[in-house]
């Protein structure tokens, strides 16, 4: 299992600090909340934050945006360093196009769906994806609880990849934790973000390595 740090746990006045404590304590990538205040009800910081966090680390940054038009905004992620980029398909922008632009700098292109989403919404795409982010909270804030009842769209997703013999990778997001991430080893999830369940702990390498334990 590969665990991907959510820094919307950080401490946001030591933001470059606590990328480069997640990169010595055995985080696989940086995943990144991008929140506008609209799509979300919470607002975080946009491409020239990460642009300046991208001298911290050389580990890969996985960015989630949760806004409402990121077809607008790609190329400023791209230009920012982004190796993943996360939309979603509930969001207002047009997805062919978003994927286009994506790709067109060879970036890596995930579709997120959240908890209302059902999993056939990527299925039209799922060619062209490197991943699918499975939301197992609704997006917007840290620390809510996971929503097991999500699996299923793991399950499907994971399935629809076989069948069409895809290398497709699958992320949670969302209230991993000790007592919910074998759940989602379970389901066949590559990637689960944490973002309380690693920041919260003093030792974060232990709790990183706890978490990959538990779904050997
Ligand atoms: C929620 C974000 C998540 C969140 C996860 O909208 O996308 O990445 O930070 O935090 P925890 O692990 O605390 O649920
Ligand atoms: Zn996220």
């Amino acid at each position: 299992m590969q665990i991907a740090p959510s820094l919307l746990s950080c401490d946001f006045s030591i933001f470059g600090a606590e990328i480069e404590r997640m990169d010595k304590s055995g985080a696989d990538m940086m995943h990144l909340d991008v929140m506008d205040g609209h799509f979300v009800p919470n607002l975080t910081f946009g491409a020239p934050v990460i642009k300046k966090l991208r001298n911290y680390t050389d580990k890969p940054f996985d960015v989630h945006l949760m806004i409402s038009e990121p077809l607008k905004y790609i190329y400023d992620f791209c230009d920012a360093g982004a190796d993943i980029i996360s939309f979603h398909t509930e969001a207002d922008s047009d997805i062919d196009e978003t994927l286009k632009k994506i790709e067109s700098r060879n970036v890596k292109p995930a579709l997120a769906i959240k908890p209302g989403t059902a999993p056939e919404a990527v299925f039209p795409y799922l060619d062209r994806l490197y991943m699918v982010l499975v939301m197992t909270v609704e997006p917007g804030f840290g620390g809510q609880s996971f929503m097991a009842d999500m699996m299923y769209k793991v399950e499907a997703i994971k399935a629809e990849a076989k069948k069409r013999n895809l290398d497709l990778l699958v992320q949670v997001d969302g209230g991993i934790a000790t007592e919910t991430i074998k759940v989602a080893a379970n389901a066949g999830v590559d990637i689960c973000v944490a973002g309380t369940s690693v920041f919260k702990p003093e030792d974060a390498k232990a709790a990183i390595d706890e978490l990959k334990a538990l779904c050997e």
